[in-house]
């Protein structure tokens, strides 16, 4: 097969700079925001359990055929498959993968936004002085307006429209190594604030003491959906970001590398959030908001607050756009390589179309929130949708394909750097992209959307 028959495109700069960009991509609103409320709403120390299985079992692998195929076909989600299995409907897997972005990005753009407002009200002193109820009844009144929220939203996709507009690798690539560690380091401090509030224990117990008795299919599904949406994968946006690694660099050691920052800032996120959640006598399940109330409540409480609120929510702001940017360029690459668009015009084009979608979501907390269909706002369909839907659909597709469809050779060839790379652990791979990893998504998948039957 020829590989070498594509315009000269971008790549990274160094191993350093993929990992600190697909680390930026996965480590987001995702970890900090999502997690936390979806294990919440799930019981807590049990999910937290799933979750993990699913992202060993699962996530790591799936992140590995993802990079695999990126940079095997150096294209675009729909224009790999296209390439590497021609005249057959793989590309729809591709599709889905736009179709996903533009669900995503709707409505994290909507949370992305936020952070942005929370900034803005940490660097006024907004929360100093109010009590816990306050601080809810504050963000419950921001979240179901209308203006402010869609003006954040607006601005946050056009910053990450500009990102994509003016090259993402020298921009995100930079910003992503300097950040992410920042980041982390800044969570390590909230977190141990948290954990020495009094009455930690019980936010502790309630993350690390599993439950059994939480668990059904969607539950699991949850996790299954939350590992696919907290690691970037199963809508090929590290297809993309594979396309663009050079040929030397060792795919397996990204993968890992990748999904050990991704699950660590996960774990730190939910012990940052839960005991403090547990000492302000907040319901764990209080769904959406719960990093927006709890978080101001720890500033309120800490030393220097004023000054890490600023920090925290600016860190918050630019993980989440270490996010969308990814998310936007498998949009923009798509529209770009694919419909012959120039890359300016598809992100424009993009990032507008996008937009548009995320109005909905936006007004879900306010004057759409009465728009409920089978239990869900449009937000939350937009939510529920990509994660546990389209992304374990595409994983399951990326899986197969991997498996049965690519050519062992190719995959090989690939994961090996061509025979340079000794991966002992290629036979185990082989085996969970072929049968363990399609088996447990299409059983849990299918056991799990039993929620739609009503
Ligand atoms: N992984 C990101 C997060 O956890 O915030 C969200 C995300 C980015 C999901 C890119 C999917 C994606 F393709």
């Amino acid at each position: 097969m020829a590989m070498l028959n594509n315009a000269p495109r971008d790549s990274f700069g160094s191993k350093i700079g993929v990992i600190a960009a697909a680390a930026g991509s996965a480590v987001g609103l995702g970890n900090i925001w999502r997690f936390p409320y979806v294990a919440g709403e799930n019981g807590g120390g049990a999910f937290l359990l799933i979750y993990l299985g699913f992202i060993l079992a699962i996530g790591f692998p799936v992140m590995l055929a993802e990079l695999t195929i990126g940079r095997r076909a150096q294209l675009n989600a729909l224009g790999s498959f296209k390439k590497l299995a021609p005249g057959k409907p793989w590309y729809l897997v591709g599709l889905m993968g736009i179709v996903a972005a533009f669900l995503i990005l709707a409505f994290y753009s909507t949370i992305a936004g936020w952070t942005l407002e929370y900034l803005v009200q940490a660097i006024g002193n907004g929360f100093s002085g109010k009590s816990s109820d306050a601080l809810k009844e504050s963000f419950e009144t921001f979240q179901s307006g209308s203006f402010r929220p869609l003006l954040w939203q607006v601005i946050f996709m056009f910053m990450t429209g500009y990102i994509v507009y003016s090259g993402v690798k020298k921009g995100i690539e930079k910003y992503a190594k300097i950040l992410m560690p920042i980041l982390l380091l800044l969570i390590i401090v909230m977190t141990i604030r948290s954990v020495t509030l009094p009455g930690a224990e019980g936010g502790l117990n309630f993350l690390f003491k599993p439950d059994f008795s939480k668990i059904t299919w969607p539950v699991i599904l949850d996790a299954l959906g939350q590992a696919a949406f907290s690691l970037s994968i199963g809508m090929g946006t590290l297809i993309t970001y594979g396309s663009y690694i050079q040929k030397d660099n060792p795919l397996p050691n990204i993968a890992l590398q990748v999904t050990a920052a991704d699950t660590l800032m996960a774990i730190l996120a939910g012990v940052m959030i839960f005991p403090a959640v547990f000492a302000f006598n907040i319901d764990p399940a209080e769904g959406f908001g719960l990093v927006f109330i709890v978080l101001p409540n720890i500033f309120v409480q800490m030393a220097g607050g004023y000054f890490f609120a600023i920090l925290f929510f600016t860190l918050l702001a630019i993980a989440a756009l270490t996010s969308t940017v990814s998310v936007l360029e498998v949009v923009v690459a798509y529209f770009s390589e694919e419909l012959n668009m120039s890359r300016n015009k598809a992100t424009i084009i993009g990032s507008v179309g996008i937009t548009i979608v995320g109005v909905f979501a936006t007004l879900s907390f306010g004057p759409l929130s009465d728009f409920i269909i089978f239990g869900k706002t449009l937000f939350g369909w937009f939510d529920y949708l990509s994660a546990n839907v389209l992304l374990p659909i595409g994983a399951l597709m990326i899986v197969l394909f991997v498996g049965w469809f690519m050519g062992k050779a190719h995959v090989k060839a690939e994961i090996t750097n061509e025979g340079s790379l000794k991966v002992k652990m290629f036979p185990v791979f082989l085996w969970i992209v072929r049968l363990l990893a399609p088996i447990a998504i299409a059983v849990v998948f299918l056991y799990g959307i039993n929620v739609l039957k009503f």
